[in-house]
């Protein structure tokens, strides 16, 4: 039996940020507080969703990237200077994951640290509505939040139906000035959640859907979308596959290489997507003769390798894929990023420790030990 959760309400389009008053009315809700970033509240995008809205609604726009701790506190103490009976979450991952974890510590209290994985929170907070501008991460659809601990340097991952968007907002003209180096970063994330989800072992038939058809449309149009920052199909197609990917993830998990990207992310501040793309194509690899099958169907649908080619050259043209599409997207290794050799050396039985307290690894078709992850990330190095 699968279990499936998703937002109530999904407006997917061009312009349909101009239906949030419209989404708000239909859930009963009437005083929403934005969580945004600097960058959005000094470019227009949020002037713009308050003047949709309709008046000043009020505004946390201290947002900062790999969202930490400080930074929810610092919401929910927002949150907590006036009558609000809902959040909406507006930019990238982390504008969208503050949200999160603001309208549920806000509302049940307590200390972020204690929601952390294990911990599933499915009593609800204040409903959450998101408005992603970036094709990647997925969150709008998802049931997670990463809140990263200052003090242990830790992504903290955190689960349950609290965190799940109850109105998803998906609108492909916000992702059109986005420069390169983002569409590319995202792009990949999402593309990693639509191949993890698909060859996680809790993939069910729901989430395989989504999966492929998050492939098929990521892989087609990644590369366009990164080369013309301006193509509207391309970034059409971007915009609901990452949805589609986040659906996907939202109900199948994500496995090793998401469990090996945040100890990266946290200890060098590398770019999520970034992260992620530097470990995919190694950890494919590793993971392949775990779920063949699996990984020579994601070939197929993304036009890697022909309807009958056998599984084991499928599988080989993927992770060959993978490479070149790094290659591409101009993603560095770790050692070409700049990262401290030294540094990363010393941390990586913490990084694996970490990447293994996720849960992450062990819904990887093959299921690694510490020493695994060590090697991985000793072949991901560069
Ligand atoms: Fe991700």
């Amino acid at each position: 039996m699968a279990a499936i959760a998703l937002p109530r309400l999904v407006r997917l389009g061009p312009g349909s940020i101009e239906e949030v008053p419209a989404v708000l009315g239909q859930l009963g809700l009437s005083r929403p507080l934005i969580v945004t970033d600097p960058f959005l509240a000094g470019s227009g995008g949020l002037a713009r969703l308050r003047a949709i809205l309709g008046g000043d609604t009020p505004a946390f726009t201290e947002v900062v990237p790999d969202p930490t701790v400080a930074s929810v506190d610092a919401a929910v103490a927002m949150l907590g200077t006036g009558d609000f009976d809902c959040v909406i979450g507006f930019g990238g991952g982390s504008p969208i994951d503050t949200a999160k974890a603001a309208a549920v510590l806000g509302h049940i209290g307590g200390a972020m640290r204690m929601l952390k994985v294990p911990h599933v929170q499915d009593a609800p907070g204040l409903p959450i509505i998101a408005i992603p501008t970036t094709a990647g991460t997925g969150s709008e659809a998802t049931r997670f939040t990463i809140i990263t601990d200052e003090e242990s340097g830790e992504k903290m991952l955190c689960a349950g139906l609290a965190y799940l968007p109850m109105a998803a907002i998906v609108d492909y003209e916000l992702t059109l000035s986005k420069p390169k180096r983002l569409t590319a970063d995202t792009g990949v994330d999402a593309l990693t959640h639509a191949i993890e989800a698909y060859v996680s072992r809790r993939a069910n038939d729901f989430s395989d859907g989504m999966a492929l058809s998050a492939m098929r449309l990521i892989w087609a149009n990644l590369r366009t979308a990164y080369e013309e920052p301006g193509n509207r199909a391309a970034r059409a197609a971007m915009m609901l596959g990452a949805h589609q990917a986040g659906i996907a993830f939202s109900n199948a998990s994500v496995a090793l290489v998401h469990g090996m990207s945040r100890p990266i992310g946290a200890h060098f501040h590398v770019a999520h997507g970034l992260s992620n793309a530097m470990l995919l194509p190694a950890v494919t690899r590793w993971s392949a003769p775990g779920a063949l099958a699996r990984y020579a169907a994601c070939a197929r649908i993304m036009g890697i390798a022909g309807e009958t080619e056998g599984d084991q050259s499928a599988v080989a043209k993927l992770t060959e894929a993978l490479s070149v599409l790094n290659r591409d997207l101009a993603v560095p290794t770790p050692k070409s990023y700049g990262i401290d050799p030294g540094r990363w050396q010393s941390l990586l039985p913490l990084m694996a420790e970490q990447a293994l307290a996720s849960g992450s690894p062990a819904n990887n078709p093959r299921i690694p030990d510490a020493a695994e992850i060590i090697a991985l990330y000793g072949e991901a190095w560069g």
